[in-house]
């Protein structure tokens, strides 16, 4: 088995893992593995921006109140204020890579701050409407350019290393590295470190429709769970309001920031109010409003009238406005014969963003000792029951410098890797059954949808909750004889994240922000963290 040891093993290579690098990079080498391909995570596919607060007009104490009004109460105010007041150096580090921030079109204003739902103010800055594509090309230009940074494709991290691997046990849960598999050899690698950052994304592909990307299955937060890390709010998953509804192309996003510039959520023609607005009826913030409360009015309409989607409509818009904004948006639907200068966009709500995860504190220090993680997989505090739109970008920025930061400062405290023992190779049977892999893979995303959804009840859950367990022990037993392959590291972690989630709702006897439930519709009068511990 190859071993090989680095100062630092980050696993992802999206806007957490390579701010990360970056900063550690200093005086650090690090390694930087990435499932696929380097730019395949979901930092690559974010639309409408990041949010910090850069315009006279506007406050920190805005952007931390936005924030927590979105979160329902469930943040830590010590969490958000830190990050947005993070918020316009990090921004000023991005503009320093060269992300070509768009440029003002008032007076003053250095650059263009678009709006998005649940924002008292403008404050998202954006390249065009494919911002995340900027950021990966400016992060990874600057990674590649660095000789203490080593970027590896197509390792797919199977396992963080613990004491436990140690050749002399040794069980205070220290994180020495991660056993990964090499897809190009087929054998299992182990990267050491005296650190390691956990920068995996989130798990939207838990769910059967979702704008995340195919590798997002929440692999960072089942290791951090095996090795012994604590999760937080796994049942707060975020469903967007508006992806496109498209027999072929399924997890489109249609940007907040059409909503944000003036674009109107509609029933369709053929119904009672067709081609009428909506939103103004749920809420006065209307398509404004934060996105739980945009989503679950999308799907109320969806299922009241019987529709296969909504109308979202900013063609009452001059063209070249609407050109100008959403360039990317107007070119791909017009491959699909749809013009949005002219009509209107169907749309449904899809998972989209995972809101809980592993259990972090302000320098990005997990549970267990030399473990850290940033971004999506993490519960930080910042997004508590629903997180603010573009404050996700923000989030990884913030805590991949903080935790980079946090192991410069302690490096020489930090134990060197002792001897570990190799991966067990022994099990070298091909299965010959990978049909039951994509099988389960499917139905997992398809009763996650039907009853972990925008509306729960605890009848759904348990049903969920049993079918959870009966595809557990299967996979476990396909687990323990066969070959690891991509597609059943994958599979082990979606299991076990739509275990957390099933379990974490359950648990949660009310209804606020994303979770909702028809059994407990009311909020409680205090907001609580639903935190397990392995
Ligand atoms: P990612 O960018 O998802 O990167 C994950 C990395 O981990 C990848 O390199 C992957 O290969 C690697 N990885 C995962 N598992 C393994 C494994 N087992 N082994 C090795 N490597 C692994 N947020 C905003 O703030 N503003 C937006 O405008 C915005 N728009 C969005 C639009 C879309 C369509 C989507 C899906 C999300 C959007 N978000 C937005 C959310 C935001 O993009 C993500 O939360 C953020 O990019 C996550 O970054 P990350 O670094 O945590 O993970
Ligand atoms: C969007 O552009 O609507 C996505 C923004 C986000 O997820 O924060």
């Amino acid at each position: 088995m190859p071993i090989t040891t680095h100062d630092v093993v980050i696993i992802g290579s999206g806007a957490a893992g390579l701010t990360a690098a970056i900063d550690l990079a200093q005086d650090r080498k690090v390694v930087v593995l990435a499932k696929g391909a380097l730019d395949g995570g979901s930092t690559n596919w974010a639309q409408g921006g990041i949010a910090a607060v850069l315009d006279a007009g506007d406050s920190f104490d805005a952007h931390v109140e936005d924030t927590m009004i979105a979160g329902a109460g469930l943040n830590n105010r010590g969490t958000v204020e830190f990050v947005v007041s993070e918020a316009p150096a990090a921004i000023e580090r991005l503009a320093a890579l060269g992300v070509p921030f768009n440029a003002g079109e008032d007076f003053g204003e250095r650059w263009h701050l678009t709006r998005e739902g649940g924002h008292s103010h403008r404050r998202i800055v954006h390249v065009d409407d494919a911002t995340g594509h900027a950021v990966q090309a400016a992060l990874l230009k600057a990674a590649r350019a660095n000789p203490n940074i080593t970027l590896v494709e197509d390792l797919i991290a199977i396992d963080l290393i613990t004491s436990r691997h140690g050749e002399k046990y040794s069980g205070d849960g220290h994180v020495w590295g991660v056993y990964a598999l090499n897809k190009k050899t087929g054998h299992v690698d182990a990267l050491l470190g005296k650190a390691t950052i956990l920068a995996t994304g989130g798990a939207g592909r838990t769910y059967l429709f979702s704008t995340a990307p195919r590798g997002a299955t929440g692999d960072g937060i089942a290791m951090a769970w095996r090795a012994g890390c604590r999760v937080s709010n796994m049942e707060m998953n975020q469903f967007h309001p508006t992806c496109l509804y498209n027999l072929e192309v399924k997890n489109f996003l249609i940007t907040e920031a059409v909503r944000g510039e003036g674009g109107h959520l509609k029933l369709p023609p053929g119904v009672p109010g067709g081609g009428e607005r909506f939103m103004p009826r749920f809420d006065p913030r209307a398509e404004l409003a934060p996105r739980d409360i945009v989503a679950r009015a999308i799907d109320h309409e969806i299922k009241r009238l019987g529709l296969d989607y909504v109308h979202l409509d900013i063609s009452h818009k001059p063209p070249e406005f609407v050109k100008h904004h959403f360039p990317t948006i107007h070119a791909r639907l017009l491959d699909l014969d749809i013009d949005i200068t002219k009509e209107p966009i169907p749309v449904v709500p899809a998972q989209h963003y995972t809101c809980g995860g592993v259990v972090i504190d302000l320098d990005g220090r997990t549970d267990l000792p030399g473990l850290y993680a940033a971004g999506e997989v993490t519960e930080s505090g910042l997004h508590g029951a629903n997180r603010l739109a573009s404050n996700s970008l923000l989030e990884c920025f913030v805590f991949g410098e903080a935790a980079a930061k946090h192991i410069r400062a302690h490096w020489d405290e930090l134990p060197a890797p002792p001897p570990i023992r190799p991966w067990d190779e022994s099990r070298v049977t091909n299965s010959d059954e990978e049909v039951i892999v994509q099988h389960n893979w499917k139905e997992i995303r398809r009763f996650m949808w039907d009853y972990v959804g925008i509306v729960r009840t605890t009848k759904r859950l348990e049903r969920a909750q049993h079918r959870v367990a009966l595809l557990a022990q299967e996979v476990d037993d396909y687990y323990g004889n066969f070959r690891v392959t991509p597609d059943l590291i994958e599979l082990r972690n979606l299991l076990e994240v739509a275990r957390l989630v099933v379990r974490s709702a359950l648990h949660r006897k009310e209804s606020r922000g994303l979770h909702y439930t028809l059994d407990y519709p009311d909020m409680l009068p205090q907001a609580v963290d639903t935190v397990l511990a392995p």
